[in-house]
């Protein structure tokens, strides 16, 4: 099928360059403390973005990609009373008797199961902080779509299997592919569809966009309307029953997960944390001695080349994502299939990429933690390395950028299809959701308001597949 809609790629771009420290002179005393304010982003501007649906009408969204964003107003030190997550960061802090690491502080924020960022509310599109690709264009999930049949496909057409999203947000992506593969009835029918979601607002929301009833008493199992697929829900990837051809996707969820943050000092690395200062504000520190993420430290080290490992100040690490790495390339490692992770990021060893975003701009980190989004760059060498370790079964492709990646699975043609058969307002909003998950930098062809200039995502964005040996080379990574 690919072949029939391969097209022409964009020709390669060079991604943005990793931000600059955003602290700089730090004094070593156990714990001496850091300024916290984020450098600038280096461009950016908020965007009018058209969604429009394939039968219905165009809806208005206003929305920025995370990646090109405001340049933060100053932050403001006005005293507001503690929220709980904050009073819950603050006990952690005490009773632990000093600060936590940057990966701690971060899973608490997005994640406490009763006030982590995602756990109670819808966080996306106009009236949320930031907007993903799917949301931006239906076109997004449907080329995801395209992959997934190519790769059932090369997996010899089984006749069950498991396609697993990672943090499916509101659901679009599934929504997309569903709709957009309906045709492939053996396909369709094939799937048994899981849903890694830690939060229960998110999960409610994506069972109501899949169109889903529930099976039985459960409310972890549903059939979806959209290609009577059954839909089951997991708070982890562990959760996932294995044993049956796999294939995952993982669209912005590793960004979200925790990093680490080391500085290089007279002392050697020591570790970022986050403390309480004495006008009980949070504050970042260095670690006194060796801290135990240290040990990852030195494997992502062992990655880097030799004048990647010279220039290095700050590294940043996940070892979540290595150890999620892992898991899915055993698990495709034994049961066939593949994985595709589509996040912001880099091919090569990040510095300091943590950034926090409220309505669409971005805010400092520690401030009113549990109410703006934290997100880092995904350190895509690290990926590679971690799923070759984890299994000899697999084989790991790009990254490439979302630009070539979409282009080589036909979004040019899907774009002029859906062009033919709609009115001028849709087709104003096709345009514009094209750019931005394909372009590079403003839209040269607009013409509306500068604040709301589609923003292209295509070089920012990055996609890897890992897949099981036998599946050979996965489309579009030939
Ligand atoms: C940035 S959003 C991306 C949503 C969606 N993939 C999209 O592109 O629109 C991250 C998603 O991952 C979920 N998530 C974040 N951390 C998680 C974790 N540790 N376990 C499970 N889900 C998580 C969030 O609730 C959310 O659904």
């Amino acid at each position: 099928m690919l072949r029939r809609l391969l097209t022409q790629t964009s020709s390669p771009r060079r991604l943005l360059s990793s931000k600059a420290p955003f602290f700089s002179k730090p004094s070593l005393s156990p714990f001496s403390s850091l300024p916290s304010s984020p450098d600038p982003p280096s461009s950016g501007s908020s965007t009018t973005v058209k969604h429009v649906e394939e039968s219905g009408t165009a809806g208005t969204t206003i929305s920025v990609d995370r990646s090109a964003l405001f340049i933060p107003p100053d932050h403001s030190h006005e005293p507001t009373p503690d929220s709980e997550l904050v009073k819950h960061l603050k006990s952690v802090i005490k009773f632990r008797g000093g600060p936590i690491s940057v990966a701690e502080y971060m899973e608490e924020v997005l994640t406490n199961p009763r006030a982590g960022y995602y756990m109670n509310r819808d966080v996306f599109g106009a009236h949320g902080d930031f907007i993903t690709s799917p949301e931006v264009s239906q076109m997004f999930g449907e080329m995801i779509g395209v992959w997934t049949v190519c790769l059932w496909e090369q997996m010899g057409k089984p006749e069950r299997v498991n396609l697993i999203e990672l943090g499916p947000g509101r659901g679009t992506l599934m929504v997309d592919l569903l709709r957009g593969t309906s045709k492939f009835r053996n396909f369709t029918e094939s799937l048994h569809i899981h849903l890694v979601e830690c939060s229960p607002a998110l999960q409610k929301l994506q069972h109501q966009n899949l169109r889903c009833a529930d099976e039985g008493s459960s409310e972890k199992k549903a059939i979806s309307s959209i290609a009577g697929t059954p839909v089951h829900w997991h708070a982890t990837l562990e959760d996932v029953p294995s044993g049956v051809p796999t294939i995952i996707i993982a669209h912005e969820f590793y960004d979200a997960l925790p990093v680490h943050q080391f500085q290089k000092s007279p002392r050697g690395w020591c570790e970022k944390m986050v403390d309480v200062g004495e006008d009980s504000q949070f504050r970042f520190v260095l670690s006194p001695q060796p801290t135990p993420a240290a040990l990852y430290l030195v494997k992502r080290c062992t990655w880097a080349t030799p004048e990647e490992r010279e220039k290095l100040e700050h590294v940043e690490i996940s070892p979540k994502s290595m150890d999620l790495t892992q898991e899915i390339a055993k698990r495709i490692g034994s049961d066939g299939g593949g994985a595709l992770i589509i996040d912001y990021g880099m091919d090569g060893i990040i510095s300091d990429s943590l950034q926090a975003i409220r309505e669409h701009k971005f805010v400092n980190i520690l401030d009113d933690p549990g109410s703006a989004d934290l997100s880092a760059y995904v350190d895509f060498p690290s990926i590679k390395h971690s799923a070759e370790e984890a299994s000899e079964n697999v084989t790991v492709h790009g990254p490439m950028t979302q630009s070539q990646f979409l282009g080589s699975l036909g979004i040019n043609f899907r774009v002029d299809a859906l062009l033919q058969n709609c009115d001028d307002e849709q087709a104003e909003s096709l345009r514009s959701g094209y750019w931005r998950l394909v372009g590079d930098g403003e839209a040269p062809f607009w013409e509306g308001p500068d604040e709301q200039t589609p923003i292209g995502m295509g070089t920012r964005y990055l996609a890897m597949a890992i897949v099981n040996r036998n599946q050979g080379t996965p489309a579009p990574f030939q």
